[in-house]
Formats: C-alpha cells, sequence, structure tokens
C-alpha cells in the first residue's frame, strides 16, 4: 500500500482526540468525525491546548504545532471520510454500535483504505466480518493518552492481510510509536492482563479489605506502577473498564472474569470517572478530591 496520506478518525472522546493530535503532529492529514457536535468542539480545543503544552515545553516548534492544527479538520458528515487512505475508529466500546459504523464506513471508504478499530477488547474478527473487506480490517490499539503513551497494541483479526499488518506497523512507527502484536483474543495482551487487577481492585474495596487510597499506594509503592489501579479506572472510564470485563468474561468464558458489583453499581450511578468528574475518586478541575 502507498503512504498513509490522509486519516479519518471516527470518535471525538479521549481516545479519538488524542489519536488525531498524534497522526497529525506527525505529518499525516486527519479529519475527525464524531457524532456529537459538543466533543467535536471539546476534542479541538483539548487538541490545541495540548500541542500548545508541546510546544510551550520545547517538544517541537511553534511553527510545527501551526502546521499540525492546519492539517486538522472536524466533520459531522462521515461521508467526507470518502477520501481517507486509513480510517480508525474510537468510539463507545459496544460490539454492535461499532458493527453499524463498520458496515457504514465499507460502504463510504474507498476500496483500498484501512479500517482500523482501537477497541480494547472487541473481536476484530467479528467487526471484520461485518464488511465486504475483511483483509483490510485490523485492530490499532493505541494507550491513554496517545499522545503521550508510546505503545500500540496492533491485532490481527482471522482474515488480517500481510498488506494491511505492514501498513498499520508502519503508520504506528511513524508516529513514533513502539509496536506489539496480539493475536484475536478478547482483551489482546494488555487489557487481558490489566483489567481483572483493576476488576480486583474494586473487589478489595468491596469486601472491605482497604480504603481506596490505600489500595492506590499500594500497588504504585509496593509494586511501582504510576498509578493505582482505582485512580487508573478512573482515568480509562468506569464504562470502558466494564464493558471490557463482559467482553473478557463472555469470550474466554471464566467466572473469573465476571465484573465486580461495585464496578457495576458506580457505572449504573454514572460515575464513569474523570470524564464526569466523579468515579471512585471525586475530582475538581484536574486535582483529585480525598473525598469518597
Ligand atoms: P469516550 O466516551 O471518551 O468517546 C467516545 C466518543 O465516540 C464520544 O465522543 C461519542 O460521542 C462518540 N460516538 C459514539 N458513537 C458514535 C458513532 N456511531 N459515530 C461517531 N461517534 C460516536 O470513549 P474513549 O475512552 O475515547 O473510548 C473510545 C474507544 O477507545 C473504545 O472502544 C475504548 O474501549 C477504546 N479505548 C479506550 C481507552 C481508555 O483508556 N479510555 C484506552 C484504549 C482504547
Amino acid at each position: 500500500m502507498a503512504t498513509v496520506k490522509r486519516i479519518g478518525v471516527v470518535g471525538g472522546g479521549q481516545m479519538g482526540s488524542g489519536i488525531a493530535q498524534v497522526a497529525t503532529m506527525h505529518g499525516v492529514d486527519v479529519w475527525l468525525h464524531d457524532l456529537d457536535p459538543q466533543a467535536l468542539s471539546k476534542a479541538s480545543s483539548s487538541i490545541s491546548s495540548s500541542i500548545h503544552r508541546f510546544v510551550s515545553k520545547s517538544h517541537i516548534t511553534q511553527a510545527k504545532g501551526a502546521e499540525a492544527l492546519k492539517r486538522l479538520r472536524f466533520t459531522s458528515n462521515l461521508e467526507d471520510f470518502r477520501l481517507a487512505d486509513f480510517i480508525i475508529e474510537a468510539i463507545v466500546e459496544s460490539e454492535d454500535v461499532k458493527k453499524d459504523l463498520f458496515v457504514k464506513l465499507d460502504k463510504i471508504a474507498k476500496s483500498s483504505a484501512i479500517l482500523a478499530s482501537n477497541t480494547s477488547s472487541i473481536s476484530i474478527t467479528r467487526l471484520a466480518s461485518s464488511t465486504s473487506r475483511p483483509r483490510q480490517v485490523i485492530g490499532m490499539h493505541f494507550m491513554n493518552p496517545p499522545p503521550v503513551m508510546k505503545l500500540i497494541e496492533i491485532v490481527r483479526g482471522a482474515d488480517t492481510s500481510e498488506e494491511t499488518f505492514a501498513a498499520t506497523k508502519a503508520l504506528a512507527e511513524r508516529m513514533g510509536k513502539v509496536v506489539i502484536t496480539s493475536q484475536d483474543y478478547s482483551g489482546f495482551i494488555v487489557n487481558r492482563i490489566l483489567m481483572p487487577m483493576i476488576n480486583e481492585a474494586f473487589f478489595a474495596l468491596y469486601t472491605g479489605v482497604a480504603t481506596k487510597e490505600d489500595i492506590d499506594t499500594g500497588m504504585k509503592l509496593g509494586t511501582n506502577h504510576p498509578m493505582g489501579p482505582l485512580e487508573l479506572a478512573d482515568f480509562i472510564g468506569l464504562d470502558v473498564c466494564l464493558s471490557i470485563m463482559r467482553v473478557l468474561q463472555a469470550g474466554l468464558g471464566d467466572n473469573k472474569y465476571a465484573p465486580c458489583p461495585l464496578l457495576v453499581k458506580y457505572v449504573d450511578a454514572g460515575r464513569l470517572g474523570r470524564k464526569r468528574g466523579v468515579g471512585v475518586y471525586e475530582y475538581h478541575k484536574e486535582s483529585r478530591s480525598a473525598k469518597s
């Protein structure tokens, strides 16, 4: 496949906006689409303030920052993706919603375009099977936040071609990332290991083993993790963590992946983490409050 010149990113939430930012900062033209106009305007301001931070810390020059912002376009019309060489989906973690989108993208995108999903856990093979181009469907799993985290987990669906894999790896490396490759099993590599740990931290809180602060401090200082598991869950989004646990439970067929009732309860209550200002912890602007 020729070098990717223009990508489309679907979903302007925390991951989609970060992916769009990384791509434009590495010289790729980007269209960012979201159904929700508010999400698009939030994405626009968070990307430009993040790029300005890169400039003020001298990680990139002012000219490079300005060029990056110029390469980025926002659209509420998915049809604009007809000219994209490569499309990355980063919408809600629901198989049905993602499949609907892949059906639409398959119709809109040019025949050579690759369709990638940033899913944390959903089967790439099943997403691919909703399209007429399963050889050109792949998992491209960025870590949060995409502008900072070095890793991309590439997931091969059952029919993903070598050409699609090579083009995706080349794009990831062009974005300055390190690539690992996973076969298509629920949770892939990182979330298969990370999410049961986060779920176990919820069980420790639920059964009164310790306070949330002690659970997080224990894992930070005891195992040298930069964030405790409950803090990390708030950062990822409790809804995303719950969806992933459900995918692990269904896909790997083992009750050890059953989501903790406390995690379910928080999601039911709309305590989705940092993005809602409340999750396990309460947040006032950027700081974490000690309140429960
Ligand atoms: P988010 O909730 O911040 O953003 C999702 C966005 O998708 C929202 O702005 C929503 O309006 C939009 N959306 C929903 N349905 C849509 C549709 N049909 N068409 C266009 N836009 C639509 O979610 P987040 O955290 O960005 O997650 C997105 C994906 O990335 C999920 O698949 C998640 O599993 C994955 N992911 C999340 C990570 C995290 O730490 N939050 C890390 C790595 C992957």
